[in-house]
């Protein structure tokens, strides 16, 4: 393995930077040359590329976002997108290629290394967590801690205003965002798309707090659910409690990386750079019961999350 290519693809999220790092000092401790994409899959295609070396990852750890640049790239999601991609990859001398990104972004390079001769390595980056196969993926501790700063504010004034708060947080079919700052804001009720909920019950707890002198009601929503707008009038038109909708967004993608994520960061690119010298296609690296680990990327993207059922259980009742 002489030259790679990394790229970062999909939703941005804290820690990919570190993880670049790690890929262009560890392939440069190793004899490789390593060429950065810019703009994802969209940057291959387009041959924007161009060769890194120890400084142009100076200074990047602790910065939020990726330096280079991402997309969602309808192109390469075509049969002929895939093909140009692999010409230039071709031209480029690029024999092995680093993907950091989530599920869509492996489900890309499953592909081009099906269908033409490319190694590929996966690196889990998307605060959603969302990849069953790892435990952890790079920039979810830090969407934590920034809800959790957000749930800490929150809590202030409505405690002031003696009001429900519900806090709208990313997750589109996975609730992890939610239920993790939830358990750790101390929030009295956590709705995730995992579990169904019922508003009748939701009502009802936060009616049974305010006569037991709550001074406030902290609901964590995963987007996937539902929008908080709506529910904030319903709850409010019947509890007749006051009731505020905050939507975080896309802040929650954002920021320094915390310690966890750019440790994680490090390892992680530095270990999808070991899987290309030894010659491995077609895996991806993550963290399983605190061991760096890499897989078949098919069992990968095959695994099903499974729910834990036990972590929910232990947040529920420590809200009450
Ligand atoms: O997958 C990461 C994520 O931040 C999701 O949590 C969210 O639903 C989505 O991306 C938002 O996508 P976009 O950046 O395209 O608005």
């Amino acid at each position: 393995m002489k030259t790679i290519g990394v790229l970062t693809s999909g939703g941005d999220a804290p820690g990919m930077n570190a993880a670049i790092r790690a890929v262009v000092r560890m392939g440069i401790a190793k004899g490789i040359k390593v060429m950065g994409i810019q703009r994802g899959y969209n940057g291959l295609i387009n041959g924007e590329i161009f060769e890194m070396n120890r400084t142009s990852v100076s200074d990047i750890i602790q910065r939020g976002g990726t330096i280079l640049k991402t997309a969602r790239s309808e192109e390469f999601k075509t049969e002929e997108g895939r093909k140009k991609a692999f010409n230039v990859l071709r031209v480029f001398g690029i024999e092995g290629l680093i993907v950091i990104g989530g599920d869509g972004s492996f489900r890309g390079a499953q592909l081009i290394s099906n269908e033409h001769t490319i190694k590929t390595v996966g690196v889990p980056g998307t605060i959603d967590n969302d990849l069953a196969y790892t435990d952890y993926s790079i920039g979810f501790d830090t969407a934590l801690n920034t809800v959790l700063d957000a749930i800490n504010k929150l809590r202030d004034t409505s405690t002031s205003h003696e009001r429900v708060s519900i806090v709208e947080v990313m997750g589109r079919k996975c609730g992890d965002i939610a239920l993790y700052s939830g358990l750790a804001g101390g929030a009295e009720s956590i709705i995730i798309p995992e579990k169904k909920y019922d508003f009748n019950e939701l009502c009802k707890t936060i009616i049974e707090g305010k006569v037991r002198g709550k001074m406030h009601n902290l609901i964590l929503l995963a987007e996937g659910v539902g929008g908080a707008e709506q529910l904030s009038k319903d709850i409010q038109e019947v509890t007749g409690i006051e009731t505020r909708a905050t939507v975080l967004g896309h802040i929650q993608r954002g920021g320094s990386p915390s310690a966890f994520d750019r440790v994680l960061a490090s390892k992680l690119g530095a270990k999808a750079v070991d899987v290309l010298i030894e010659e491995k296609s077609q895996r991806v690296v993550g963290i399983k019961n605190n061991e760096v680990v890499d897989i078949d990327i098919d069992e990968a993207l095959r695994t099903i999350r499974e729910f834990d059922e036990k972590f929910y259980e232990l947040a529920n009742i420590l809200s009450l």
